[in-house]
């Protein structure tokens, strides 16, 4: 099991050439950083180059194990929502969305070519094409918002490539993609050699701002003392609720297929229903993998009632049927996508507080909303402006977003239910080996996991953040919150936050029996 999952992505047999050691004194820094994805390895990177002593801590191994290793790594200048709707939610700001992006693709090339990382950068277009008559209005509305923004836009009347169905499309071209963890670990590299400190395996467990410094004390008794503190977790860890009731938390899911070489272009597809899909070709040394996202739902739900195998056959099947060019099924997995209410991230100074800093709410572009993000970041601890600041302000409400606001803070509300509903599982003895599912227990819930071996690991169910009750997720063998995206591992584990603190854990009948005997 990875550290953020039981799957594997395509990216994973590539390995660090470093390993960083765990925290084993207390230190001092101008910045700690904690999160070594994108977001935090970037900032590192910038506030070395300004001189800044900065340290950075990340919970898992080895540097970007988290929700990084589970991207499919498309660069662009589109978010999940359409422009048409980032316009109404942002009227002529849409212009500095679209910079800010580009922005993160380009510095992700800049940084690739001047530190010689061999990630498969590549520029590419998009092809956004619609399945159903009805959405073709979406094409033209996008069409005409980019040409606004003076980005030329192709019409084809079908998708321009041999063998793919006639559905009509628009192309844009200069987007781009990249091995996500090829860049991160060439990434992590030019951060060590600029004299960062990076920490693996050291979890923080408390963060204390005072009144000159930010004091963060870790899982195994260690304390870093810092002037400025960035949460870079996916999911800020750095806050109770706040951000928490903008953004919602969704699991989606990737299949890879295999491709003759030649087959079809290096490109981007995009259809646009709801949930859309994504594609994108990655190159192998003999053969290319075609990798199909989405089948997203929200974290720890099941709205539509869908099992997560069915989630993959009928992504599989789509893949199958739409590009009919691939082949045998190599991978199957799944990530976490934080979707902000209004289309975009929240990056920047923490609302209160003076050093602490967040980035977060990729909303399907995590790749260049960290990147975005860490120039955020850094031009505010260095206290220069920043043109995007106020657009992507962690604190900001986007009234024109209300109503997305009412649904998702609705849905937190709503889960306290599950105190009073049954339990996922009749009895234990209902579980199969490697699965988990809360059981009742009169008035109670607990989370059960039967491990390989039939040992049974019982713990509570209500997760560490302020309080769901979390459900079992069969693919990736985690707990997951439905309530702000918190994750657990089989055994109770944080794996992704806002949570900090483990499940807790709770006797067996025979360790209880064994309690009672002595
Ligand atoms: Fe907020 Fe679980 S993530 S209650």
């Amino acid at each position: 099991m990875n550290s953020s999952g039981y799957t594997t992505s395509v990216w994973m047999d590539v390995s660090p050439s470093s390993e960083f050691p765990a925290l084993q004194k207390n230190i001092d820094c101008d910045v700690c950083i904690i999160g070594a994805g994108i977001a935090g390895l970037t900032t590192a990177y910038q506030l070395a180059q300004e001189g800044k002593s900065v340290v950075v801590i990340d919970k898992n191994p080895l540097v970007s194990q988290g929700e990084t290793s589970r991207s499919t790594a498309q660069l662009t200048y589109f978010t999940d929502y359409p422009y048409s709707q980032l316009q109404r939610f942002h009227g002529k700001d849409i212009r500095l969305i679209r910079e800010s992006h580009q922005y993160g693709m380009d510095t992700i090339e800049q940084i690739a070519r001047e530190h010689g990382i061999d990630c498969d950068f590549r520029r590419v277009p998009v092809f956004l094409f619609a399945p159903r008559d009805k959405d073709v209005k979406t094409i033209d509305q996008e069409q005409e918002i980019l040409q606004g923004m003076g980005v030329e836009v192709l019409r084809h009347h079908r998708i321009p490539v041999a063998g793919l169905p006639d559905y009509p499309c628009m192309e844009v071209q200069e987007l781009a993609q990249i091995h996500v963890l090829k860049y991160m670990y060439g990434l992590a590299e030019a951060v060590k050699g600029l004299g960062v400190q990076i920490y693996c395996s050291t979890r923080a467990v408390s963060i204390d701002e005072r009144e000159d410094d930010v004091l963060v004390q870790t899982e195994n008794g260690q304390s870093i003392r810092c002037t400025d503190l960035v949460t870079a977790t996916n999911s800020p860890i750095s806050e109770t609720l706040g951000v928490h009731l903008k953004q919602a938390a969704f699991r989606t899911y990737v299949v890879g297929l295999k491709v003759e070489k030649g087959a079809l272009p290096y490109a981007l597809f995009w259809d646009t229903l709801d949930p859309y899909h994504y594609v994108r070709l990655v190159e192998m040394p003999d053969h290319d993998i075609l990798i199909a996202g989405g089948e997203d739902h929200h974290t720890g739900r099941n709205e539509d009632g869908g099992e997560t195998e069915e989630r993959f056959r009928c992504l599989t099947e789509w893949t199958r049927k739409t590009f009919p060019q691939t082949g045998e099924l190599l991978y199957e997995w799944s990530g976490q996508v934080m979707e902000s209410v209004d289309g975009i991230g929240y990056n920047g100074r923490h609302a209160d507080d003076k050093h602490v800093y967040i980035i977060t709410g990729d909303t399907g572009s995590g790749t260049t909303n960290a990147t975005l993000g860490a120039r955020i970041v850094t031009d505010q601890i260095m206290g220069r402006d920043n043109p995007w600041s106020e657009l992507y302000r962690p604190s900001r409400v986007t009234l024109r977003a209300a109503d997305q606001l009412i649904k998702e803070g609705s849905l937190a509300f709503w889960q306290f239910k599950d105190y009073v509903t049954p339990g996922e599982a009749d009895a234990t003895a209902n579980i199969p080996a490697g699965a988990g599912a809360v059981i009742r227990e009169g008035l109670q819930k607990v989370a059960v996991y039967k491990d390989e071996n039939g040992q049974v690991h019982r713990m509570s169910p209500v997760c560490t953040h302020v309080g769901c009750i979390v459900h079992w997720n069969e693919v990736e063998r985690s707990w997951d919150c439905p309530c702000h995206g918190s994750r657990f591992d089989s055994y109770g584990k944080v794996m992704n936050g806002p949570a900090i603190s483990d499940l807790e854990k709770l006797e067996t009948k025979q360790e209880k029996n064994a309690a009672g005997s002595r």
